[in-house]
């Protein structure tokens, strides 16, 4: 049976007050027992979180590097350190302002999963390349850095997140069949690398403006595991509200 997950991230977001008053009031509520909840905050705020019970706790990126003199930069095996569980790689937003290349989120997720933490794998198509019907082609060519790359018992610790650039803070969401379409794409791919069994395991969850008016529907398509929160997870009341529409 796969997880259903509800992931907020925060992005570079509040500051240290109010992220702690909007960790202490998710922390707080009750939330359905078959939904893994998880916040992604600032890296810098990781410390602070990390004996949350309700809710687990995310990375928002990770170093390619073991350990060094990289500036700036964290190590997996600091985030295994703080007994994190998830970190999200390859959001579009590292992609496009960092330039971030898929060999180098390959080499994050393995990261992670060499310290047992599960790489939320963004991937998802700009509006061009929708306009130009290549969404599938793209995110196949996304996916393809890791498939097959991975051992399966690896690829079992990946978490899938759909975000179609044209819908992250735009206000504009996929349509939930088109969004449908694409969950069932990529886990037909996962089921061509590592067979059907593991494909029917993998958690694939859609990111890009998912709010409380369209969650219900998004979450009752039959692939999507649930969903990655930019926006709407900076308000606790929008955040339950989501995470309680499965
Ligand atoms: P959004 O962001 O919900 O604000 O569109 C989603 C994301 O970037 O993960």
């Amino acid at each position: 049976m796969r997880k259903k997950i509800v992931a907020g991230n925060w992005k570079m977001n509040l500051n240290r007050d109010n992220a702690i008053q909007l960790f202490n009031d998710l922390e707080t509520k009750t939330f359905p027992n078959e939904v893994n909840v998880i916040i992604a905050p600032p890296s810098i705020y990781l410390d602070s979180f990390s004996k949350a019970v309700n809710i687990k706790i995310a990375s928002q990126d990770v170093s390619s590097n073991e350990n060094g003199a990289f500036t700036g930069e964290f190590s997996s095996e600091m985030l295994r350190s703080l007994k994190l569980k998830y970190s999200i790689v390859g959001h579009s937003e590292r992609r496009q302002y960092h330039n971030e290349s898929d060999d180098l989120i390959f080499l994050k997720a393995k990261r992670l999963i060499q310290q047992n933490i599960s790489p939320i794998f963004c991937c998802g198509e700009s509006l061009e390349e929708r306009k130009s019907k290549n969404q599938f082609n793209i995110v196949k060519s996304q996916l393809s850095h890791i498939l097959n790359k991975l051992k399966k018992s690896e690829f079992e610790k990946i978490v899938i997140a759909y975000e179609p650039v044209w819908a992250i803070g735009t206000g504009l969401t996929a349509e939930p069949t088109d969004a449908q379409n694409m969950h069932s794409f990529l886990r037909e791919l996962v089921s061509d690398s590592y067979g059907p069994e593991i494909a029917e395991n993998t958690s694939i969850i859609y990111g890009g403006s998912c709010k409380p008016n369209n969650s219900k529907e998004l979450f009752s398509m039959k692939d999507i595991d649930g969903g990655l929160i930019g926006g709407a997870s900076l308000d606790s009341n929008s955040f339950e509200s989501i995470i309680n529409s499965f």
